[in-house]
């Protein structure tokens, strides 16, 4: 019984000794040459020329290679428009635009200072606001509407108007983007990346090549993070390493350093979020009027769909009965914004909570009564803005548990009379909730494939289009293989991913990566499964081995399936008690040239969503939990501590509990770093200054709750996935929220009515600032 054990991550032990092997610790071939992208130091405007003559000059340098070296150049997920190589107009400061090609790093960066680039400076636009004023869009989506918002709000007793700003993020996984390019015979290239979509790597360098998909291979072994910073972003750093290889016949490693990681690639969208909201003198949100503006950077990349995202997860936890809510994209000359776990989700319901908060202080009341009172019910008030029904809906249960075992109640009372007395400190407490749609917004996307294979020792290998960079995808697919088979999790391999052996993925994200690829293993498994029963179905018949027909895949009937089983490494018929052992049934299938391999393709079914109406299903299920946060802030330095936090969620029956406490505790902690101390800046020409350790601050673990409980909820009820499973990867996230909403609610204790202009991030010269506005 592999499903619900802790088995440990299959990179657990290489990770701590040093055994897995990421890109740049593949060992170097004869002739691998080194690359290094430089970007151009301007933000706007056109680059005329680039002289790397002198460069070339330098000892180690071997060639340099620029746009007008690529067969083409231009990629983009979406929309096609970001180039590899900045040709002439430029998008962002810092964006590569020419490949500096050598036999080691250290004589590149050396030579990097030779380059020199003649440009012709334009005007830039750095934030939304200037964005929306000079009308520079990338996308604009259709109205989410459900009854009339208008009139709700004329009609509502109280209302609030205002802005939600939150800001970017960087991924900051520990393996910067790395890629590796072999030529092979026929001018075949096969890529090694850290990238989350094979599939695009393959594609992006096949069309930068002007090669045929048939003619690129992709393999991911793993990747050192992604967290959706690798979902579209790798693949141009795929295509420049396979232009050098191509170009020289050799082949050609391209690992970013962290500072150019973070100067050049995309992080999570700022939003900055007007709003106007109507509620009743109880705190029942009445109207919901939002105009969401996400800052796409340069380029389109998953902007669009990001930006939908965040408009599916403008509700929250809570039912709108009235509202309109509109969308855009806006186009600035920032290094282009991408994925980050959440995918525009934290950014929209970060702006409910706040509202919500915002509510509280105006009625003078608990934000929790706010949110209980317009939480999303279980047979009534269970429809969201865009037509789903929640099905079943935990949401309510989880604010109750949580507010019982944390205490809740006698905490807010202390913690009252502790604002009331002291003079140095102020506390805050706040409750939120994440409730996560589950499936890519882009139907096609539900799709998987796996291949499993059995060999003749009866040992496993499987592969599917699922990336592993560190979520556990691997581990869950091995368990879910080894569950069908009956035999330990030990005996099944789940090998590196390959666009030659899975072809036209989707890539690991949407946190829908486990579902799709475990079901498409499980379905692959399945077919194995039904030939050896009706091996031993015929066995027991005493068929003589060389008439054993097909199998009999589409007479169910002839093979009695539900009458076999498979545990404890046998394969046992039920109603004669009879048995094989799995090692005997494998050899006999394959004496009797069986097959003992299988492919499989899966869709996740029951998707539909009209957007030019925008009703319908886009989500399969829902993830949801609930979190509650207490801070304290230092009144004056502004300094916080988080004194507490404890986390409730549902994932139904989970696949591994271990892995699932580890991706909710971690997504947590990157949440909370996203509102408290990761901020962006950039100096007046737009050039990230925060591109390293010592200027971008991530959480450590000082930083974390001092009192951490993370719990789950036992719900049999998610029929909806694979072993009535749900998925964890992103939804977790969003419950970091409620550190700044705890923040804000420490800022609102010293408020004499005024409401909060707090943003986020808030670092603590923030909440200075706020604090400062209630003197
Ligand atoms: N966990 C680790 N350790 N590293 C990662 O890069 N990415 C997150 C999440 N958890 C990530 C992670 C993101 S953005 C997604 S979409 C999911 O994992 C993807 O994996 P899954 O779909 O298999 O859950
Ligand atoms: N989530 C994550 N990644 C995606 C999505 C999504 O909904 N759509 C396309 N890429
Ligand atoms: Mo995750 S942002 O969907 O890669």
């Amino acid at each position: 019984m592999s499903v619900g054990q802790n088995i440990p991550h299959d990179s657990s032990r290489g990770h701590v000794t040093g055994g897995s092997v990421f890109i740049d610790d593949r060992p170097l071939m004869t002739g691998e040459v080194q690359v290094l992208p430089i970007g151009v130091p301007a933000a706007a405007g056109t680059l005329k020329s680039i002289d790397f003559s002198e460069a070339l000059k330098a000892p180690g340098v071997l060639a340099a290679f620029t746009a007008q070296d690529l067969y083409h150049n231009s990629w983009g997920t979406i929309v096609p428009e970001q180039p590899i190589l900045v040709a002439d107009k430029i998008g962002y400061y810092d964006e590569p635009a020419v490949l500096l090609v050598g036999t080691d790093m250290e004589s590149l960066l050396r030579a990097k200072k030779f380059v020199r680039f003649e440009v012709e400076k334009g005007p830039a636009i750095f934030t939304i606001d200037e964005a929306i004023a000079k009308q520079s869009f990338i996308y604009k989506a259709n109205a989410f509407k459900v009854g009339d918002a208008d009139a709700a709000l004329a009609k509502a007793p109280h209302r609030l108007k205002g802005a939600f700003e939150c800001g970017g993020q960087e991924h900051f996984y520990l393996e910067s983007n790395a890629c590796i390019a072999y030529p092979l015979e026929d001018g075949q290239m096969e890529i090694h990346a850290s990238s989350q979509h094979p599939t695009e790597t393959q594609h992006v360098v096949a069309e930068a090549l002007g090669l045929s998909l048939h003619e690129v291979v992709c393999v991911v072994k793993r990747m050192g993070g992604g967290f959706g910073g690798k979902e579209s972003q790798a693949a141009p750093f795929a295509a420049m390493a396979a232009l050098v290889a191509q170009k020289m016949k050799r082949p050609a490693r391209l690992c970013l350093s962290k500072d150019d990681d973070m100067m050049m690639t995309g992080k999570r969208h700022p939003f900055k979020n007007y709003y106007e909201v109507g509620f009743d003198g109880d705190g029942k949100i009445l109207a919901l009027k939002a105009h969401l503006y996400a800052d796409g950077g340069a380029y389109a990349d998953l902007s669009s769909s990001i930006l939908d995202r965040a408009m599916f997860h403008v509700d929250g936890a809570y039912y709108l009965s009235d509202a309109f809510i509109e969308g855009s994209v806006v186009r600035t000359n920032l290094y282009s914004n991408t994925a980050f776990r959440g995918f525009g989700g934290p950014q929209g319901t970060m702006t409910i909570e706040s509202i919500i908060e915002d509510i509280a202080l105006y009625l003078k009341k608990d934000s929790l009564h706010i949110r209980e009172l317009n939480c999303y019910q279980k047979d009534v008030r269970n429809v969201t803005h865009y037509g789903q029904n929640l099905g079943h809906n935990p949401l309510p249960d989880l604010f109750t548990e949580l507010k019982k075992s944390s205490d809740y109640v006698t905490r807010r009372q202390e913690i009252d009379a502790f604002n009331a007395r002291s003079k140095t400190h102020v506390k805050g407490l706040s409750m939120t909730a994440t409730k996560f749609g589950i499936a890519f917004t882009a139907r096609f996307l539900n799709q998987g494939n796996a291949s499993v294979n059995v060999h003749k020792d009866g040992t496993v290998q499987v592969s599917t289009g699922a990336t592993e960079m560190g979520q556990g995808v691997n581990t869950k697919i091995q368990q879910v293989v080894a569950h069908a088979f009956g035999i330990p999790a030990q005996a099944v391999k789940v090998m590196a991913t390959s666009t030659e052996k899975n072809h036209n993925t989707s890539p690991t994200a949407a946190s829908s990566g486990s579902d799709i690829n475990c079901a498409a293993a499980m379905k692959a498994a399945l077919g194995i499964q039904k030939r050896l029963a009706w091996l031993f179905q015929n066995i027991l018949a005493g068929t003589p081995m060389n008439d054993i027909a097909e199998c009999p895949t589409l007479n169910e009937a002839q093979l009695r399936f539900d009458e076999f089983h498979f545990e404890d490494k046998m394969l046992t018929h039920l109603p004669s008690g009879k048995s094989l052992s799995w090692e005997d049934i494998v050899k006999q299938a394959y004496f009797n040239r069986m097959s003992l391999g299988e492919y499989a393709h899966f869709k996740t079914e029951g998707l539909g969503f009209d957007k030019k109406t925008s009703q319908g299903t886009p989500f399969k299920y829902f993830t949801n939990g609930v979190a509650v946060s207490e801070v304290q802030v230092d009144l004056l330095t502004g300094e916080y501590k988080i004194l507490r936090s404890d986390i409730l969620m549902d994932l139904g029956r989970r696949i591994n509990p271990g892995i699932d406490r580890g991706q909710v505790t971690g997504a947590f902690v990157q949440g909370m770093g996203w509102v408290t101390s990761e901020k962006l800046f950039h100096n007046k020409d737009g050039k990230l200054l925060s591109h390293s350790p010592t200027t971008y601050k991530i959480p450590n673990v000082q930083d974390t709750p001092r009192v951490f409980n993370v719990d789950f909820i036992e719900n049999h009820e998610n029929r909806e996935n694979v072993h009535r499973s749900k998925a964890v990867g992103e939804p977790p996230f969003l419950l970091g929220i409620s550190v700044w909403t705890a923040l804000k609610d420490a800022a609102n204790a010293k408020s004499k009515g005024l409401i909060s202009t707090l943003k986020s991030p808030a670092t603590p010269e923030d909440m200075l600032l706020e604090l400062a506005r209630h003197e």
